[in-house]
């Protein structure tokens, strides 16, 4: 008689049959350490972000050259050279307008905003090339980007707020309305949008991850220089 319970297949694609987001979220939470999140696996070489001694002029670093970014990826769905990244303007996400404001703030409380380096830069340079060549390779970042800021990103900044500003809550951290429905009317939007690419066109998106991380990490260390 037939007793075996069948062994659910492996899936190939995790996350796939929630959409594409999940796909990307699931390689994305794999690139996390352990100490960053519950579902990361990569070995730590970083002190954990507990351990962190932020200074003003790391965390002034670290917003200069996110504004760059930002502003990068706000005028490239803005310019939309591929029709799709329409989809992606005016979603309440946007950083950059909010990011002024902070640095404007910053200014008038006598603090010397530096100007962008290295790492903002050659960032926003890889963008915008991707962003007018590969659009699964732009999607990608799009959305660490934006998401990551949302998650990790904004207990990140908190945290340094309350040790270098004071507690003070920057622009930076603050969306208007309900975050988790900006979040999800975006994901909705993403998912479409993956639903014309192959499945090579989908893991070329996938494999851009690492990147993401490489540059956002780059980022994120500023904090502490
Ligand atoms: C989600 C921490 C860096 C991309 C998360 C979550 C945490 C976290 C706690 C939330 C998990 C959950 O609630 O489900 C951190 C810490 C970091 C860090 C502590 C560095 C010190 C990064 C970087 C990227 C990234 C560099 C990529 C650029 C993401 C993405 C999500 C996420 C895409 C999923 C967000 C979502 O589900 O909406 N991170 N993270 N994280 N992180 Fe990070």
């Amino acid at each position: 008689a037939e007793s075996a319970t069948p062994t659910k297949p492996q899936q190939k694609y995790p996350g796939e049959k929630k959409g594409f987001v999940e796909e990307m979220r699931f390689v994305a939470m794999k690139l996390h350490t352990k100490d960053q999140a519950k579902e990361g696996e990569k070995k730590s070489d970083s002190p954990p972000v507990a351990k962190w001694d932020p200074t003003i002029q790391g965390f002034l670093k670290f917003l200069v050259n996110n504004k760059v970014i930002y502003d990068c990826m706000e005028e490239i769905v803005e310019k939309a050279a591929y029709p799709a990244y329409a989809h992606f303007r005016n979603t309440g996400l946007e950083r950059s307008a909010a990011l002024a404001k902070d640095l404007d703030w910053l200014k008038s409380q006598g603090h010397e905003i530096p100007a962008p380096a290295e790492e903002g830069t050659s960032y926003a340079e890889l963008l915008k090339n991707l962003s007018e060549t590969d659009p699964p390779a732009f999607i990608c970042h799009f959305y660490n980007v934006y998401f990551a800021h949302s998650a990790g990103g904004r207990m990140i900044g908190r945290k340094v707020c309350e040790s270098v500003l004071d507690g003070k809550e920057l622009e930076f951290y603050k969306w208007e309305g309900d975050l988790q429905a900006l979040l999800s009317a975006v994901k909705e939007k993403l998912n479409l949008v993956a639903e014309n690419w192959t499945r090579e066109e989908k893991n070329h998106c996938l494999e851009q991850t690492e990147l993401s991380f490489k540059y956002s990490g780059k980022l994120l260390r500023l904090i502490i220089s």
